[in-house]
């Protein structure tokens, strides 16, 4: 806890802002969702990341790694997205129910990929049921993607009837209890297919709005109502693919009664096919990285527009389903583990920038999850046997965890751009990135900056009816903008507390190069 008159927190070089901060009765809650997760049957997410097995020598519970179930529990994940992703449009519910010992190998959509002399057979050892035991063991709600490319609304609904239908109705409900659940799962979130436009069927926009409404036309109506979440743009294009949302709500639009609660985006920060490195960088791989987290905004932005040209009322929010920092291959924790790769401090920052404008949007999205939780693109945590560390998003998502829920506080500053060198030459992009929430008295202010060179002192000024009581800060940095965590160093890169001073309805913080900074004031 650190409050007292106004004190000499100025680091060297540090540029002074001004921030102001809004308490309006009427901005929109930050949903808890926008804190989401996603983890697919990819290299080592499902299996050695989260299901071990209930026979194995890591601790476990019902073959749940037990330190994920804590570390999610401690940031209170809010839901997860499963199974996929691309292997979603391709999987069978069927195979992952029953006695395990009898479950089917299948195909793995992402066996292509593996690297000679690997196997990625499915092996349908973690099905609805594995699922629906670590959502309720960590406190998250499931959100399931349908098979659309491979499937048909048969299959979908049934899958729907096993989840839901209450015991003793119909055919599913009776064989769910056969196989341990007698409660019905209750699942609200449900994805009707992925990325349709590439690995989930490769349509059109109309194809998939014809193929959609077939999907969700009869969808059983149990409880609770479901939140139907449509396929929406690859946001990562370079043109950020206006045109598959603009044709899906084209076809959508004649008359059609088809309900769409929520519209996927994918938005990686896509370096697939560049020379960038993760592990290890130079400065402007850090700003190029960065910028792309920035880029969020503007794809919110520009389908928000699109969208408002058929939605008026925009009655259909976002479901950011994917989003994360994608390297090029070939820094895999495991060769197994395909997609997988180091996550460092420039990945933490970048996750921080991202969750400042999922705050500031908070009236145009419903729910948003990283990609992917453990093991893969943009990581919580690395997993190997029973080596395990958290990395340093996890961190972030820490530091953000009192914005869940809370009602969005308008920040308004005036940072200097920062002028910087890229890969692609000069760029600019904010000198500070930020966003404010309150729930009852507790008022949650997170602030970035993005700077390799200078520190910030930021000067939070709320309304002038509000005074600070009591403040505590925290920081999350380290002098290696490279800094990672590993099997070996899992304490590298890990939030230690920070000074701010207060005076009435003022608080004063130094938010060092490279740093993210929460503040947590109790207001009267
Ligand atoms: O997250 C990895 C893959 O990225 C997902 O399976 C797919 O939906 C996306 O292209």
């Amino acid at each position: 806890m650190a409050v007292g008159l106004m004190a000499n927190v100025r680091p060297c070089l540090a540029a002074d802002v001004d921030v102001e901060i809004e308490l309006p009765e009427d901005s929109p809650e930050i949903s808890r969702h926008l804190y989401g997760h996603f983890i697919e049957h990819l290299g080592g997410v499902i299996y050695d990341g989260i299901w071990v097995g209930a026979d194995s020598k890591i601790e476990n519970v019902g073959g749940i790694r037990k330190r994920f179930v804590e570390d999610m529990k401690r940031i209170g994940a809010p839901n997860f997205r499963w199974p996929g992703g691309c292997f979603a449009d391709g999987y069978h519910w069927r195979d992952g129910i029953g006695s395990r010992a009898k479950r089917p190998r299948t195909y793995n959509y992402w066996q292509a990929e593996m690297p000679k002399g690997l196997d990625h057979t499915e092996i349908n050892q973690f099905g609805i049921h594995e699922f629906v035991q670590l959502c309720r063991l960590t406190g998250a709600e499931p959100y399931l993607a349908a098979n659309m490319a491979s499937g048909s609304p048969k299959e979908f609904h049934d899958w729907v009837l096993y989840c839901n239908a209450p015991a003793g109705t119909v055919t599913e409900a009776k064989e769910r209890a056969a196989n341990g659940d007698e409660k019905p799962f209750g699942v609200r979130w449900w994805g009707v297919g992925n990325e349709s436009w590439g690995c989930g069927g490769d349509m059109t926009p109309q194809e998939y709005a014809t193929l959609y409404r077939r999907f969700v036309t009869q969808f059983p109506a149990y409880q609770p109502k479901p939140f139907l979440v449509a396929v929406g743009p690859r946001g990562h294009s370079k043109d950020l693919d206006l045109g598959w949302t603009n044709g899906f709500w084209a076809a959508m639009g004649d008359g059609h009664r088809s309900r769409v609660d929520g519209l996927s985006v994918h938005y990686y920060s896509d370096f697939r096919n560049t020379p960038e490195r993760v592990a290890s960088f130079d400065a402007s791989g850090w700003y190029d990285v960065i910028q792309k987290g920035f880029g969020t905004e503007e794809v919110i932005e520009q389908h928000w527009a699109a969208m408002g040209k058929y939605d008026r009322e925009h009655r259909t929010k976002f479901v950011i389903d994917e989003w994360g920092v994608w390297y090029k291959p070939g820094e895999e924790i495991t060769p197994a583990y395909l997609l997988s790769q180091p996550v460092t401090l420039r990945d933490a920052v970048h996750t921080a920038v991202t969750f400042d404008i999922f705050n500031r949007h908070a009236d145009k999205i419903a729910m948003a999850n990283v990609a992917q939780t453990i093991n893969c693109i943009h990581s919580l945590f690395l997993a190997q046997g029973d080596r395990y560390t958290r990395t340093p998003p996890y961190y972030v998502f820490e530091m953000y965890r009192n914005h869940m829920g809370a009602r969005l506080a308008p920040i308004h500053h005036e940072p200097a751009d920062l002028k910087v060198r890229s890969r692609e030459g000069t760029i600019t992009m904010p000198g500070l990135s930020g966003s404010a929430s309150v729930k009852g008295k507790t008022l949650s202010v997170t602030l970035t900056n993005p700077s390799l060179d200078s520190a910030l002192v930021v000067n939070v000024a709320l309304p002038v009816q509000v005074s600070i009581t009591e403040a505590r800060g925290t920081v999350l940095t380290h002098s290696e903008m490279t800094a990672r965590n590993t099997f070996e160093n899992p304490d590298n890169v890990k939030p230690k507390p920070h000074a701010v001073t207060v005076a009435g309805r003022r608080a004063q913080v130094s938010v060092p190069q490279h740093a993210i900074v929460s503040l947590e004031l109790q207001i009267a």
